[in-house]
């Protein structure tokens, strides 16, 4: 197991929780009741403490956030020169994504700090609080997404569904590193086809190319198939 990479994705997923979950919250539960209870004076006062308590947590937030990210950016870059020719990121369109991304979550980052700050250049979002808190949980929202679909693009079949298939990932041949999902748009095979080189190969399983299980470390033991759970 490659336990920076694991450590670079729990700092990310952990602080990105933080995140997503903070601004529902706050859009959603507190925002609505601070404004139904307290008068003027006690709702200034109110934001002021939140300000206080929740000022280091978003600069940590975008602290961890970017480090973490740019991070886990470098390192698939690198590993993805051994994809599909080296052209994958390409054929991906990834590095668009990433971009999208990218400024997505500078924009969370702008409103999340100027939301809770209280520099005078930023006084205009929050004097519309509810609109830009409502603007921020959409881009975050939007940011999550677009994260979930880069994702995707280089993820193998789940182990239960690897089992499922009774096959494993295939290994690509020049790296050793585990070769990126087969459906990402980088030539699937269609169902009549057969992966050329594989003698124990299996047909196409919803779209994926997979093998049969190999008696290496890989291999996965058998497990009850999802049909017969769902009986
Ligand atoms: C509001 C801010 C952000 C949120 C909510 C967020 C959320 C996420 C989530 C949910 C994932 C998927 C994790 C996984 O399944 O392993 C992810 C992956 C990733 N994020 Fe972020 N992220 C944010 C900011 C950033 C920033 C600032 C960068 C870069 C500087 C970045 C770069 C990445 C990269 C490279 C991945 C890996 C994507 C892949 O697997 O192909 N993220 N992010």
């Amino acid at each position: 197991m490659d336990y920076s990479t694991l450590m670079l994705r729990w700092v990310h997923i952990l602080a990105a929780s933080i995140a997503v979950g903070s601004l529902f919250y706050s859009r959603f539960a507190i925002l609505p009741a601070i404004e139904e209870s307290l008068d003027e004076a006690s709702q200034v006062r109110m934001h002021e403490a939140i300000r206080k308590k929740w000022l280091r947590w978003v600069g940590g937030m975008i602290f961890f956030l970017l480090v973490s990210g740019l991070a886990n950016f470098l390192v698939l870059n690198a590993r993805a020169k051994g994809w599909g020719g080296g052209d994958w990121m390409k054929q991906t369109h990834y590095h668009l994504l990433f971009g999208i991304k990218f400024l997505l979550a500078l924009s969370v980052f702008y409103f999340s700090s100027a939301l809770i700050g209280r520099s005078k250049g930023t006084a205009w979002v929050r004097e519309n609080r509810r609109t830009f808190l409502s603007l921020t949980v959409l881009l975050v929202l939007a940011t999550v997404l677009v994260s979930g679909w880069m994702r995707q693009l280089h993820t193998g079949p789940n182990e239960s569904s690897q089992i499922d298939a009774g096959a494993s990932m295939p290994e690509s041949s020049d790296s050793g590193e585990r070769s990126p999902r087969q459906d990402t748009g980088v030539q699937p095979l269609t169902p009549d086809e057969k992966p050329a080189s594989d003698a124990n190969a299996l047909p196409v399983s919803d779209g994926v190319d997979v093998a049969k299980p190999s008696s290496g470390a890989d291999s996965v033991p058998d497990a009850p198939s999802e049909s017969t759970e769902t009986k």
